[in-house]
């Protein structure tokens, strides 16, 4: 099993919020493991807790057709969503929904390790972009530790606001300039991304030997724990990257 598909098993079991009471399916997200670009948006509509597909009703149309404009389908990119449950009703997520969710997210950025990270609308902007306002920073880049994040309108907003329709077309055109951009920084960050993506990963292997092997197992974790290796096993829920 793959560890994203492991990842998805596991935000299916999440209670960690009171979403999880009314969904049908929970949107884990979906697209290339080694994405170049991954697109983040808000949290699922009723179309993706039908389906449990991020992105597949009329914003997912638009948000295909845009992936198209600059030579690429959804499955050549990643998709996934700040929240993994349908809010009722459409409603905005909730702070501490974000906040429940936030771990899965980091690990989704961790393992796809992708070179840019497109923001969808204002909650996933609001992540990575903090105190900054959609009208201002959308079409424009920050970057760190070797990755570029880059602001879009939710594509939803061009469904209720025409006017934005071409404001989102122009600024999709842009990714391809900053993708080769982001491919000319030098590697060694990307390489540390990767590495600390490698760590949780062996983190998270100790960890599962030691709530399910036998007692000897557990002896072994200990003796790891002993060893002065006890603030690893303790980190091995995914850090946040440190700028955010
Ligand atoms: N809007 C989102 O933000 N995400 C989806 O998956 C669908 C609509």
């Amino acid at each position: 099993m793959s560890n994203l598909t492991d990842l998805y098993e596991k935000i299916a079991k999440c209670d960690a919020c009171r979403l999880c009471k009314q969904r049908k399916r929970v949107v884990p997200g979906e697209g290339r493991e080694d994405a170049d670009i991954m697109f983040i948006g808000e949290a699922p509509g009723w179309h993706e807790d039908q389906q449990g597909r991020p992105f597949v009703g009329p914003a997912g149309q638009f948000l295909d057709e845009l992936l198209q404009s600059i030579g690429l389908k959804r499955s050549e990119v990643y998709i996934a969503n700040v929240v993994k449950c349908r809010p009722p009703s459409n409603r905005d997520p909730l702070p501490d929904e974000i906040g429940a969710c936030r771990k899965w997210l980091d690990r989704q950025m961790e393992l796809i390790n992708p070179k840019m990270i497109v923001t969808l609308g204002r909650y996933s902007m609001a992540r990575f972009f903090p105190g900054a306002t959609i009208s201002k920073v959308h079409g424009t880049v920050r970057t760190n530790e070797g990755v570029t994040y880059f602001a879009m309108y939710h594509p939803a907003a061009a469904l209720h606001q025409g006017s934005l329709r071409g404001v989102i077309m122009e600024d999709m055109l842009k990714i391809p300039s900053f993708l080769t951009q982001t491919e000319a920084v030098p590697e060694e960050s990307k390489l540390q991304n990767a590495k600390k993506a490698e760590k949780t990963e062996k983190i998270e292997k100790v960890e599962k030997g030691a709530r399910t092997e036998k007692p000897g197992k557990t002896e072994k974790v200990q003796k790891v724990e002993k060893a002065g290796k006890v603030e690893n096993i303790e980190k091995a829920e995914p850090k946040q990257l440190s700028m955010f």
